[in-house]
Protein backbone atom coordinates (compact mmCIF):
# COMPACT_ATOMS: atom_id res chain seq x y z
CA UNK A 1 0.00 0.00 0.00
CA UNK A 2 1.54 3.87 0.08
CA UNK A 3 1.56 5.40 3.03
CA UNK A 4 3.44 8.65 4.21
CA UNK A 5 6.25 7.92 6.49
CA UNK A 6 8.42 10.17 8.79
CA UNK A 7 11.61 8.78 9.60
CA UNK A 8 13.36 10.70 12.73
CA UNK A 9 12.22 13.33 15.51
CA UNK A 10 15.61 15.08 14.24
CA UNK A 11 14.35 15.33 10.96
CA UNK A 12 10.76 15.89 12.04
CA UNK A 13 8.43 16.89 8.57
CA UNK A 14 11.51 17.59 6.36
CA UNK A 15 11.96 13.63 6.87
CA UNK A 16 8.39 12.64 4.69
CA UNK A 17 7.88 10.93 1.85
CA UNK A 18 5.11 8.74 0.43
CA UNK A 19 6.32 4.94 0.08
CA UNK A 20 4.94 1.64 -0.04
CA UNK A 21 4.63 -0.43 2.82
CA UNK A 22 2.56 -3.68 3.36
CA UNK A 23 -0.58 -3.36 4.38
CA UNK A 24 -1.31 -3.60 8.15
CA UNK A 25 -3.08 -6.87 10.02
CA UNK A 26 -5.74 -6.66 12.07
CA UNK A 27 -4.77 -7.83 16.32
CA UNK A 28 -7.36 -9.22 18.36
CA UNK A 29 -10.68 -6.87 18.64
CA UNK A 30 -9.27 -4.60 16.11
CA UNK A 31 -10.49 -3.72 12.29
CA UNK A 32 -8.55 -2.75 8.93
CA UNK A 33 -9.67 0.48 7.07
CA UNK A 34 -9.59 1.40 3.98
CA UNK A 35 -8.66 4.97 4.71
CA UNK A 36 -11.13 7.48 2.23
CA UNK A 37 -9.60 10.41 4.41
CA UNK A 38 -7.38 11.57 6.72
CA UNK A 39 -6.65 14.29 9.30
CA UNK A 40 -3.51 15.84 10.23
CA UNK A 41 -2.37 17.84 13.48
CA UNK A 42 0.43 20.33 12.63
CA UNK A 43 2.10 19.24 16.47
CA UNK A 44 2.02 15.40 15.59
CA UNK A 45 5.97 15.42 15.13
CA UNK A 46 5.98 17.00 18.29
CA UNK A 47 4.51 13.90 19.95
CA UNK A 48 6.91 11.39 21.81
CA UNK A 49 3.92 8.72 20.45
CA UNK A 50 4.84 9.90 16.65
CA UNK A 51 8.21 7.98 17.03
CA UNK A 52 8.25 5.48 19.89
CA UNK A 53 5.88 2.47 21.15
CA UNK A 54 4.09 2.64 24.37
CA UNK A 55 7.11 0.65 25.91
CA UNK A 56 9.48 4.04 24.85
CA UNK A 57 11.20 1.70 22.07
CA UNK A 58 12.05 3.16 18.36
CA UNK A 59 9.27 2.11 16.33
CA UNK A 60 10.10 4.72 12.91
CA UNK A 61 9.70 4.93 10.40
CA UNK A 62 6.24 5.68 10.82
CA UNK A 63 2.86 6.63 9.63
CA UNK A 64 1.20 10.02 11.23
CA UNK A 65 -2.23 11.33 10.57
CA UNK A 66 -4.14 9.52 13.68
CA UNK A 67 -8.27 10.45 12.37
CA UNK A 68 -9.75 8.76 9.61
CA UNK A 69 -12.63 7.98 7.35
CA UNK A 70 -13.55 5.04 5.27
CA UNK A 71 -14.37 1.74 5.65
CA UNK A 72 -13.91 -1.47 7.15
CA UNK A 73 -12.44 -4.24 5.19
CA UNK A 74 -11.43 -6.69 7.45
CA UNK A 75 -12.08 -8.20 10.92
CA UNK A 76 -8.91 -9.38 14.06
CA UNK A 77 -10.12 -12.12 15.96
CA UNK A 78 -13.00 -11.47 18.28
CA UNK A 79 -13.72 -8.23 16.85
CA UNK A 80 -17.42 -7.54 17.34
CA UNK A 81 -19.76 -4.55 16.89
CA UNK A 82 -18.59 -3.52 13.23
CA UNK A 83 -18.70 -5.40 9.58
CA UNK A 84 -17.09 -5.56 6.63
CA UNK A 85 -18.06 -3.01 4.46
CA UNK A 86 -19.10 -0.39 6.84
CA UNK A 87 -18.42 3.17 6.71
CA UNK A 88 -16.68 4.11 9.95
CA UNK A 89 -14.50 7.51 11.25
CA UNK A 90 -12.64 7.90 14.32
CA UNK A 91 -9.01 7.81 16.18
CA UNK A 92 -6.27 5.51 15.57
CA UNK A 93 -3.98 4.75 18.05
CA UNK A 94 -1.13 7.46 18.82
CA UNK A 95 1.26 4.64 19.34
CA UNK A 96 0.90 2.96 16.42
CA UNK A 97 1.02 3.59 12.02
CA UNK A 98 -1.55 6.28 11.83
CA UNK A 99 -3.94 6.72 8.78
CA UNK A 100 -1.89 8.76 6.50
CA UNK A 101 -2.06 5.29 4.37
CA UNK A 102 -4.19 3.35 2.08
CA UNK A 103 -4.72 1.09 4.80
CA UNK A 104 -4.88 1.06 8.96
CA UNK A 105 -5.18 -1.31 11.76
CA UNK A 106 -7.18 0.22 14.73
CA UNK A 107 -9.00 -1.09 17.19
CA UNK A 108 -13.11 -1.26 17.16
CA UNK A 109 -13.96 0.49 19.83
CA UNK A 110 -11.75 4.00 18.76
CA UNK A 111 -14.38 3.75 15.54
CA UNK A 112 -18.35 4.93 15.17
CA UNK A 113 -20.39 4.19 12.04
CA UNK A 114 -19.89 7.41 9.52
CA UNK A 115 -23.84 7.76 7.93
CA UNK A 116 -24.44 7.65 4.36
CA UNK A 117 -24.88 10.87 4.37
CA UNK A 118 -21.32 12.42 5.88
CA UNK A 119 -18.67 13.11 3.25
CA UNK A 120 -15.47 11.40 4.18
CA UNK A 121 -13.55 14.45 4.23
CA UNK A 122 -15.99 16.02 6.86
CA UNK A 123 -16.08 12.22 8.66
CA UNK A 124 -11.90 13.03 9.37
CA UNK A 125 -12.01 16.22 10.65
CA UNK A 126 -14.00 15.54 13.47
CA UNK A 127 -12.94 12.85 15.83
CA UNK A 128 -9.34 14.93 17.14
CA UNK A 129 -11.40 18.31 17.39
CA UNK A 130 -14.68 17.07 17.87
CA UNK A 131 -13.80 14.74 21.21
CA UNK A 132 -11.41 17.44 22.13
CA UNK A 133 -14.12 19.99 22.46
CA UNK A 134 -16.82 17.61 23.98
CA UNK A 135 -14.64 16.04 26.62
CA UNK A 136 -12.90 19.60 27.58
CA UNK A 137 -15.91 21.05 27.82
CA UNK A 138 -18.42 19.14 29.57
CA UNK A 139 -16.15 15.83 31.29
CA UNK A 140 -13.02 17.73 32.44
CA UNK A 141 -14.62 21.07 32.32
CA UNK A 142 -18.26 20.27 33.74
CA UNK A 143 -19.83 23.39 31.91
CA UNK A 144 -23.47 24.48 32.80
CA UNK A 145 -25.51 26.24 30.64
CA UNK A 146 -25.54 29.89 31.29
CA UNK A 147 -21.97 29.95 32.07
CA UNK A 148 -19.10 31.75 30.31
CA UNK A 149 -16.38 29.70 28.29
CA UNK A 150 -13.11 31.28 27.19
CA UNK A 151 -12.57 29.78 23.97
CA UNK A 152 -8.95 30.45 22.83
CA UNK A 153 -7.95 29.78 19.55
CA UNK A 154 -11.44 30.23 18.23
CA UNK A 155 -11.01 29.92 14.56
CA UNK A 156 -8.91 26.85 14.81
CA UNK A 157 -9.78 22.94 14.62
CA UNK A 158 -10.65 22.52 17.95
CA UNK A 159 -11.44 26.45 18.99
CA UNK A 160 -14.47 25.95 16.12
CA UNK A 161 -16.10 23.28 17.61
CA UNK A 162 -15.02 24.24 21.61
CA UNK A 163 -17.35 27.40 20.43
CA UNK A 164 -20.19 25.55 18.81
CA UNK A 165 -20.71 23.20 21.02
CA UNK A 166 -20.58 25.50 24.17
CA UNK A 167 -22.72 27.67 22.25
CA UNK A 168 -25.21 25.29 21.57
CA UNK A 169 -24.99 24.11 25.28
CA UNK A 170 -26.04 27.41 26.49
CA UNK A 171 -23.29 29.02 27.26
CA UNK A 172 -21.79 32.64 26.87
CA UNK A 173 -18.43 32.48 24.30
CA UNK A 174 -15.84 34.40 24.42
CA UNK A 175 -12.80 33.62 21.48
CA UNK A 176 -9.90 34.60 20.69
CA UNK A 177 -7.29 34.31 18.43
CA UNK A 178 -4.87 36.50 15.63
CA UNK A 179 -6.69 39.76 14.32
CA UNK A 180 -7.64 37.69 10.63
CA UNK A 181 -9.64 35.24 12.51
CA UNK A 182 -12.40 37.43 14.24
CA UNK A 183 -15.02 37.36 11.68
CA UNK A 184 -14.46 33.26 11.35
CA UNK A 185 -14.85 33.21 15.15
CA UNK A 186 -17.65 35.53 15.27
CA UNK A 187 -19.74 33.17 12.41
CA UNK A 188 -18.88 29.88 14.09
CA UNK A 189 -20.94 31.28 17.15
CA UNK A 190 -18.72 33.14 19.48
CA UNK A 191 -20.44 36.25 20.75
CA UNK A 192 -18.02 38.14 21.36
CA UNK A 193 -13.91 37.90 20.27
CA UNK A 194 -10.21 39.12 22.03
CA UNK A 195 -7.63 39.24 19.36
CA UNK A 196 -4.82 38.46 21.70
CA UNK A 197 -2.21 40.98 19.94
CA UNK A 198 -4.17 44.28 20.88
CA UNK A 199 -6.94 43.57 22.92
CA UNK A 200 -6.88 43.66 26.63
CA UNK A 201 -7.04 40.14 27.72
CA UNK A 202 -7.60 41.18 31.51
CA UNK A 203 -11.14 43.30 30.59
CA UNK A 204 -12.70 40.34 29.56
CA UNK A 205 -13.84 39.63 33.23
CA UNK A 206 -14.63 36.70 34.92
CA UNK A 207 -15.37 33.46 33.20
CA UNK A 208 -16.13 30.02 34.47
CA UNK A 209 -14.10 28.06 32.11
CA UNK A 210 -11.03 28.57 30.04
CA UNK A 211 -10.45 26.57 27.13
CA UNK A 212 -6.72 26.54 26.40
CA UNK A 213 -5.31 25.67 23.27
CA UNK A 214 -2.08 28.14 23.64
CA UNK A 215 -0.51 27.66 27.15
CA UNK A 216 2.49 30.05 28.17
CA UNK A 217 1.38 33.84 28.93
CA UNK A 218 -1.70 33.61 27.49
CA UNK A 219 -2.63 30.72 30.13
CA UNK A 220 -1.09 32.42 32.57
CA UNK A 221 -3.14 35.25 32.20
CA UNK A 222 -6.22 33.48 31.63
CA UNK A 223 -5.96 31.71 34.73
CA UNK A 224 -6.78 34.99 36.84
CA UNK A 225 -9.84 35.18 34.39
CA UNK A 226 -11.57 32.12 36.45
CA UNK A 227 -14.30 32.52 38.68
CA UNK A 228 -14.48 30.85 42.34
CA UNK A 229 -15.43 27.53 41.11
CA UNK A 230 -14.50 27.47 37.67
CA UNK A 231 -12.17 25.39 35.47
CA UNK A 232 -9.08 26.09 33.34
CA UNK A 233 -8.88 23.21 30.61
CA UNK A 234 -5.63 22.57 28.84
CA UNK A 235 -5.00 20.35 26.11
CA UNK A 236 -0.96 21.46 25.45
CA UNK A 237 0.20 19.84 28.41
CA UNK A 238 0.31 20.11 32.11
CA UNK A 239 -0.98 23.24 32.88
CA UNK A 240 1.32 25.51 34.68
CA UNK A 241 -1.38 27.92 35.48
CA UNK A 242 -3.81 27.44 38.25
CA UNK A 243 -6.79 29.64 39.27
CA UNK A 244 -6.83 30.99 42.09
CA UNK A 245 -10.31 29.24 43.69
CA UNK A 246 -10.91 26.94 41.19
CA UNK A 247 -9.66 23.86 39.16
CA UNK A 248 -6.99 23.45 36.64
CA UNK A 249 -7.15 20.12 34.22
CA UNK A 250 -5.08 19.01 31.55
CA UNK A 251 -5.82 15.69 29.23
CA UNK A 252 -5.54 14.25 26.22
CA UNK A 253 -8.38 13.15 24.21
CA UNK A 254 -9.54 9.67 24.01
CA UNK A 255 -11.75 7.80 21.92
CA UNK A 256 -15.44 7.93 22.44
CA UNK A 257 -18.34 5.81 20.19
CA UNK A 258 -21.14 7.35 21.58
CA UNK A 259 -19.58 10.81 21.61
CA UNK A 260 -18.54 10.66 17.84
CA UNK A 261 -22.43 9.34 17.49
CA UNK A 262 -23.60 12.94 18.88
CA UNK A 263 -20.70 14.69 17.31
CA UNK A 264 -21.60 13.16 13.47
CA UNK A 265 -25.43 13.38 14.57
CA UNK A 266 -24.84 17.44 15.07
CA UNK A 267 -23.09 17.55 11.60
CA UNK A 268 -25.99 15.99 10.06
CA UNK A 269 -28.87 17.79 11.37
CA UNK A 270 -26.40 21.15 10.94
CA UNK A 271 -26.06 21.99 14.60
CA UNK A 272 -22.23 21.83 14.11
CA UNK A 273 -19.76 22.63 10.88
CA UNK A 274 -16.96 21.55 10.03
CA UNK A 275 -13.77 24.15 9.80
CA UNK A 276 -11.89 22.29 6.89
CA UNK A 277 -8.93 24.46 5.61
CA UNK A 278 -6.32 22.57 2.62
CA UNK A 279 -8.01 19.25 1.28
CA UNK A 280 -5.42 17.43 -0.82
CA UNK A 281 -4.37 14.23 -2.08
CA UNK A 282 -2.14 11.55 -0.96
CA UNK A 283 0.16 12.23 -3.83
CA UNK A 284 0.41 15.91 -2.73
CA UNK A 285 -0.04 15.40 1.28
CA UNK A 286 3.08 15.98 2.12
CA UNK A 287 3.31 19.27 0.55
CA UNK A 288 -0.13 19.77 1.98
CA UNK A 289 0.86 19.07 5.79
CA UNK A 290 4.44 21.05 5.78
CA UNK A 291 2.95 24.66 4.55
CA UNK A 292 5.25 27.37 4.20
CA UNK A 293 2.58 29.86 5.21
CA UNK A 294 -0.27 29.99 7.76
CA UNK A 295 -3.64 28.11 6.95
CA UNK A 296 -6.56 27.80 8.88
CA UNK A 297 -9.10 25.10 8.78
CA UNK A 298 -8.03 21.43 9.10
CA UNK A 299 -5.50 19.28 6.69
CA UNK A 300 -7.49 16.90 5.34
CA UNK A 301 -6.11 14.06 3.02
CA UNK A 302 -8.42 12.44 0.78
CA UNK A 303 -6.35 9.08 0.52
CA UNK A 304 -8.83 7.88 -1.92
CA UNK A 305 -9.86 10.35 -4.61
N1 LIG B 1 -4.53 17.27 24.47
C1 LIG B 1 -5.23 16.91 23.41
O1 LIG B 1 -5.93 15.91 23.45
C2 LIG B 1 -5.20 17.73 22.16
C3 LIG B 1 -6.16 17.49 21.18
C4 LIG B 1 -6.17 18.29 20.04
C5 LIG B 1 -5.21 19.30 19.90
N2 LIG B 1 -4.29 19.48 20.88
C6 LIG B 1 -3.31 20.58 20.77
O2 LIG B 1 -4.03 21.80 20.84
C7 LIG B 1 -3.41 22.78 20.05
C8 LIG B 1 -4.41 23.39 19.09
O3 LIG B 1 -4.81 22.39 18.15
P1 LIG B 1 -5.70 22.78 16.88
O4 LIG B 1 -5.78 21.56 16.05
O5 LIG B 1 -6.95 23.46 17.30
O6 LIG B 1 -4.71 23.84 16.18
P2 LIG B 1 -5.11 25.02 15.18
O7 LIG B 1 -6.17 24.58 14.23
O8 LIG B 1 -3.81 25.53 14.64
O9 LIG B 1 -5.78 26.13 16.14
C9 LIG B 1 -5.07 26.90 17.06
C10 LIG B 1 -5.50 28.35 16.87
O10 LIG B 1 -4.95 29.14 17.93
C11 LIG B 1 -4.27 30.23 17.36
N3 LIG B 1 -3.17 30.65 18.21
C12 LIG B 1 -2.13 29.89 18.64
N4 LIG B 1 -1.30 30.64 19.38
C13 LIG B 1 -1.81 31.87 19.40
C14 LIG B 1 -1.41 33.10 19.99
N5 LIG B 1 -0.29 33.19 20.74
N6 LIG B 1 -2.17 34.20 19.81
C15 LIG B 1 -3.29 34.13 19.07
N7 LIG B 1 -3.72 33.01 18.46
C16 LIG B 1 -2.99 31.89 18.63
C17 LIG B 1 -3.76 29.69 16.03
O11 LIG B 1 -3.36 30.70 15.16
P3 LIG B 1 -1.98 30.50 14.33
O12 LIG B 1 -2.22 29.36 13.41
O13 LIG B 1 -1.77 31.79 13.63
O14 LIG B 1 -0.91 30.20 15.37
C18 LIG B 1 -4.98 28.91 15.55
O15 LIG B 1 -5.96 29.74 14.99
C19 LIG B 1 -2.23 22.09 19.38
O16 LIG B 1 -1.05 22.36 20.14
C20 LIG B 1 -2.57 20.62 19.44
O17 LIG B 1 -1.45 19.79 19.47
C21 LIG B 1 -4.26 18.72 22.01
Amino acid sequence: MRAIVVTGQAAGTVGMTLVQRPEPAPAINDVVVEVYASGFVPTETAWPSTWTDRPGRDRTPTVPGHELAGVVTALGYGTTGLSVGQRVFGLADWYRDGTLAEYVAVEARNLAPLPGDVDFAVGASLPISGLTAWQGLFEHGRLRPGQSVLAHGAAGAVGTMVTQLAREFGAYVIGTGRAADREKALDFGAHEFVDLDTDALDQVGGVDLVFDVIGGDIQARSARLVRAGGTLVSIVGPAEARPADGRAVDFVVEADRAQLTEIVQRIRDGRLRPNIGTVATLDDAVAAITPTERITGKTIIRVRP
